[in-house]
């Protein structure tokens, strides 16, 4: 392992919008305890008008967690950084790889790669104010400018600025014509650009990002990079996420809960959020693919599905669900 990465680097969860939320996060972490999590992308303009300690909530539990911002302004960014680090987060990363319109209409996101100086001005103005690491989330390229030399130059000029880590996901961003859902399944794959990255600048902590299903693969990426980024294989089927911990985490003596047992510990969780007001399908959502593969997996899916938005749903709800696939 890098000397410069802290271990849970070395695997992610990715930031997902409306899926990666505090509820999904504090799931994830019941599976894993050192996987690093990263919050859904929150906009610098919705931090400094909205709703603070809504929007950037997260729970004690949740730590190692990365506060993922979108915007191109480095004096906002920096404020938004500040306030992310305040609040405890141990890590601000910055999104250059959303393709969506209206992403970029705000010019931020994905197009980003294009004006890599902005992004170095903003990292810079976010180090200057924040001890915690600054990190880049961004893509092998956009449209036509997607050479390898493309990126390279991108993260030197990033990398300059003192960019602590940058996670790359391994296609490219077509801005027009693709919707952000095909902009994760057209462009074809090209890990081997990351890791000639990480030979070429074996200084930078680089982790790659993209098509990762299973923990076998994160392996063999961790042959030629520092670290993994799961996205939507870790949502769809969180518990491949249980053995992370003694396989790549570095924690020989953690042993991997049983799908009961992270049910069993979410449910005090539930309970107090739910007291608290939250509507119980907020929570559940996230943990509709915890049986994925394994017997009667679809009763604890229709379970939760048909029951948790029910008026006056509970923590009743979960166990029961529990007792129908955990015979
Ligand atoms: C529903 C959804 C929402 C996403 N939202 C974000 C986001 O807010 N910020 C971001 O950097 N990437 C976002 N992504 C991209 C993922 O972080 C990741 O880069 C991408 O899904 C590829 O990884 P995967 O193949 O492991 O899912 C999103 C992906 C999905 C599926």
């Amino acid at each position: 392992m890098s000397r410069l990465v802290p271990a849970s680097h070395r695997l992610c969860l990715a930031p997902m919008m409306d899926c990666t939320d505090r509820h999904c996060r504090y799931f994830v972490r019941q599976i894993s305890r050192h996987v690093r999590l990263y919050t859904e992308m929150v906009t610098v303009q919705a931090i400094l008008r909205g709703r603070r300690d809504r929007l950037l909530a997260f729970d004690a539990a949740e730590h190692p967690v990365a506060l993922q911002l979108g915007g191109d302004d480095p004096a906002a960014l920096a404020m938004c950084a500040r306030i992310g680090e305040e609040l405890g987060y141990d890590e601000i990363n910055l999104n250059v790889g959303c393709p969506s319109p209206r992403v970029r209409h705000g010019a931020f996101g994905a197009c980003l790669m294009l004006r890599p100086e902005a992004v170095a001005d903003a990292v810079a103005a976010m180090r200057a104010r924040v001890r915690v690491p600054v990190t880049v989330k961004h893509r092998i390229g956009v449209d036509d400018r997607d050479a390898y030399d493309d990126m390279a130059r991108f993260v030197e000029v990033v990398a300059a600025a003192g960019c602590d880590a940058f996670i790359v996901h391994a296609r490219k961003a077509w801005l027009d014509g693709l919707s952000p859902r095909q902009n994760r399944e057209i462009p074809p794959l090209r890990h081997a650009d990351v890791h000639r990255l990480k030979r070429d600048r074996p200084d930078l902590v680089i982790v790659t990002n993209g098509g990762i299903v299973a923990l076998d693969a994160a392996e063999d990426h961790l042959r030629h990079v520092d670290g993994v980024m799961i996205g939507r294989a870790a949502y769809d089927q969180p518990y491949l996420l249980a053995e992370a911990d003694r396989r790549i985490l570095g924690d020989g003596s953690a042993e991997a809960p049983s799908r009961s047992e992270v049910v069993a510990r979410m449910l005090p969780y539930i309970a107090r959020e739910v007291a608290a007001g939250e509507p119980l399908a907020r929570i559940t959502l996230h943990m509709r693919g915890l049986f994925h593969g394994a017997p009667r997996a679809g009763l604890w899916r229709r379970h939760l599905s048909e029951h948790a938005r029910q008026p006056g749903a509970g923590v009743g709800v979960v166990a029961d669900a529990l007792a129908l696939v955990d015979r």
